[in-house]
């Protein structure tokens, strides 16, 4: 199996370009269920979930090409004629969830194995089964399976306990096909719900609100091909930002956006580090005396949860005490005895990690316990000093596209093995 060879210590510089972001792809990617024709996703990140996700797509029948050269991934579903997905495929991946919503509205059927994903706590469906419930579906669970049923879906208001970004995704796409108005409330506000809006009214779908707390959707009878280019990855953005700051060098980060990334930069700001964005392009400059900082994870426009690990080892390196809160998810600091084993020094205390920055991080093998956790590490091994090796890197290539190529190009001594 692939690791990740790191010898730390050495200074950044030049410029990285972001992908597209995996959280919009995959959203996008199942929302062309609902479309009975062709869509064309370009720009797309060349993720390996979206290689899954494409795999799963397929074995409903649908028609997907995915060119990793011009970076466009073409869906036709004219001939979507299953809604049994393969089950091995929705195992591997908590984002196939997604094709359910969809599948309702479209089918007024769904059959899918309970889905697998990132080890960061239980993530149940609830909420997303609260929805389609409301929409009219009758839902049973059995055997490691959920199926919904419903022989029409019709609008209606839906609260969400909690924001959930995927129940609101869910939701909203259940809701396009349905007869009259949904109304989703304490919707998630991400930017990926946004685009995924985007998406689906330029299908011809009418989603109103997107973004904001309250998501109107007024249910169309079809809708027809586009061509759409997803948002920058904001989350790949913040750790190539974070990545600057830990070993003390500037950098030009191309393909951004400002508002999408207010979290992570007022929190670096307060940090000390320099920031300036021109448009799409943000410089950062992370050769400064730094602060710590405390944290608390909250759902958009909040720091996000995506984030934490990365911003947890840039401050177990730098001098006093920070305090991050994991508010999202019960279990995402299984990293941190990981980043203990690099000479960092952070404790656990309930949903919060006490971190004392420490003088440096030394070289360790060391195990991707998730996607970003593993992204983490690895910025770690860019400041550490000696060797580290990243195992289970697969959990990493799921959410970056090729991260080892764009910090070498950065100047890092980083490597696949
Ligand atoms: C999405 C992102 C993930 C990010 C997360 C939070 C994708 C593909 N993944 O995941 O990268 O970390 O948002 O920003 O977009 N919950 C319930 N019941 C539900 C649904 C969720 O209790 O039915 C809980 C979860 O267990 C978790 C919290 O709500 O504690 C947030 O989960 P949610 O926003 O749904 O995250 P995902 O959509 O899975």
């Amino acid at each position: 199996m692939d690791t990740i060879r790191i010898v730390g210590g050495n200074k950044l510089s030049g410029e990285v370009s972001i992908s597209t972001a995996k959280n919009s792809v995959l959203p996008l990617m199942a929302s062309t269920i609902l479309c009975g024709d062709k869509c064309i996703i370009s720009n797309a990140a060349m993720l390996e979930d979206v290689f899954v996700l494409g795999n799963i797509l397929k074995s409903l029948n649908m028609d997907v090409q995915i060119d990793e050269n011009s970076k466009r991934v073409i869906i036709d579903s004219s001939k979507i004629n299953n809604t049994d997905p393969k089950n091995e495929l929705v195992k591997k991946m908590r984002a196939s969830f997604l094709i359910m919503g969809p599948m309702l509205s479209k089918f007024g059927h769904f059959k899918i194995s309970l889905p697998g994903g990132c080890n960061i706590g239980t993530r149940p469906i609830d909420l997303h089964l609260k929805g389609f419930s409301a929409l009219g579906a009758d839902i049973t669970i059995g055997h490691g399976f959920v199926e919904a049923k419903a022989k029409k879906l019709k609008g209606n208001k839906v609260y969400l306990d909690f924001p959930s970004v995927g129940a609101t995704e869910n939701i909203l796409m259940a809701a396009v096909l349905a007869e009259g108005e949904t109304i989703i409330e304490n919707a998630a506000e991400e930017p990926e719900i946004e685009d995924l809006a985007r998406l689906i009214n330029s299908m011809g779908g009418k989603v109103i609100g997107a973004g904001t707390e309250t998501i109107h959707v007024i249910g169309v009878k079809n809708l027809k091909g586009t061509n759409h280019k997803p948002i920058y990855d904001r989350i790949e953005a913040g750790t190539f930002m974070i990545g600057a700051v830990l070993t003390k060098s500037k950098i030009q980060i191309n393909g951004i956006n400002e508002e999408h990334l207010k979290p992570i930069i007022a929190k670096l700001r307060e940090m000390g580090v320099i920031i300036e964005i021109d448009n799409c392009i943000l410089r950062i400059n992370g050769d400064v005396d730094l602060k710590p900082v405390d944290i608390k994870t909250m759902p958009y426009p909040g720091f996000p949860t995506d984030m934490q690990a990365q911003i947890t080892g840039l401050l177990s390196t730098i001098k006093g005490t920070s305090v991050i809160t994991e508010t999202i998810f019960e279990n995402r600091f299984m990293y941190v005895q990981e980043m203990n084993r690099m000479g960092a020094n952070i404790k656990i205390d309930g949903r919060s990690a006490i971190i004392e920055g420490v003088e440096k991080l030394t070289g360790a093998e060391v195990k991707a316990t998730d996607l970003r956790a593993g992204a983490a590490l690895i910025l770690c091994g860019l400041a550490a000093e000696g060797e580290t090796v990243v195992s289970d890197i697969f959990h990493i290539d799921r959410g970056y596209h090729n991260i080892e190529e764009k910090f070498q190009n950065l100047g890092a001594n980083i490597e696949r093995i």
